[in-house]
């Protein structure tokens, strides 16, 4: 028992972090939780267990964590507890007049929901604080991107990559719900920072290079990055 707590409270302090610092950033009007990656499947609604039923337990687990979170986060803004199915595609399918994105680590899970008439879509990931593996670099980074991250110290250019890859991902699932677009990593481009790990940043979709970029934001607490893209189209 003693063992169990020990190895939750790293991950209690993670959430309640995360919790707060995205709160300070979002402003208000948007839902947030942060909780753990124990999901319970049985409070699942039938429609979003069918998602998951031929899914390993941890998996189940994990996707019932998310909806958790999400419902929790509904509450906050004043939303009714409702089924949030999975799309064939895996997206979330949010009631009507609702946005929303989920993401989960090993040892977190983040739901952020807010009503369209804020926002039209956000986007959301979390990411241990880690070098991305280098075998990857090539496919997360753009040319340019590859560029910059080869000018940084070496210590930390995995970790830049971990952070770019962070930025497309959260990007991703923020233009997803809004366009159907399915992006490779070498179809977004990050607007890189003149120094330092940024705290914001502007992303666009290299495939049309014409957007004027919208704006992400990013933290790192307690070992993980947490990074999200919000607004409309
Ligand atoms: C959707 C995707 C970005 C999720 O990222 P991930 O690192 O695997 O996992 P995360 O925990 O951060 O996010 C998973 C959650 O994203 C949500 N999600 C899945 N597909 C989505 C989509 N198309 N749009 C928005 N959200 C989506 C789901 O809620 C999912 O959790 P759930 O299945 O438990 O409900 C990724 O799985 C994917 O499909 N990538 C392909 C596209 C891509 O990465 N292109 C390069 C970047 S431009």
């Amino acid at each position: 028992m003693m063992a169990a707590i020990a190895c939750a409270e790293p991950y209690l302090s993670l959430h309640t972090t995360l919790r707060q610092s995205l709160a300070d950033r979002l402003g208000p009007g948007i839902g947030i939780a942060c909780t753990g990656v124990e999901g319970d499947p049985r409070r699942l609604y039938p429609e979003e267990f069918a998602a998951v039923s031929r899914a390993v337990p941890r998996r189940q687990r994990e996707f019932a964590a998310g909806r958790e979170a999400a419902r929790q986060a509904m509450a906050q803004i004043g939303w009714a507890p409702v089924a949030i199915p999975s799309a064939p595609d895996r997206s979330p399918v949010w009631p009507k007049g609702l946005a929303g994105s989920i993401t989960h680590s090993a040892g977190a899970c983040v739901a952020v929901v807010c009503p369209q008439s804020l926002w039209q879509a956000v986007g959301i990931d979390l990411e241990e604080d880690q070098p991305m593996e280098p075998a990857l670099w090539d496919t997360i980074c753009t040319p340019e991107e590859a560029a910059f991250v080869n000018t940084q110290p070496a210590v930390l250019r995995g970790r830049w990559v971990t952070w770019l890859f962070s930025a497309k991902e959260a990007f991703y699932k923020w233009q997803y719900p809004q366009t159907r677009h399915t992006l490779e990593f070498q179809d977004v481009r990050v607007l890189l920072p003149h120094m330092g790990f940024p705290t914001n940043f502007r992303i666009v979709q290299a495939r049309t290079g014409t957007t004027p970029g919208i704006r992400g934001e990013c933290l790192a607490r307690n070992g993980h990055l947490l990074t999200w893209v919000i607004g409309n189209v």
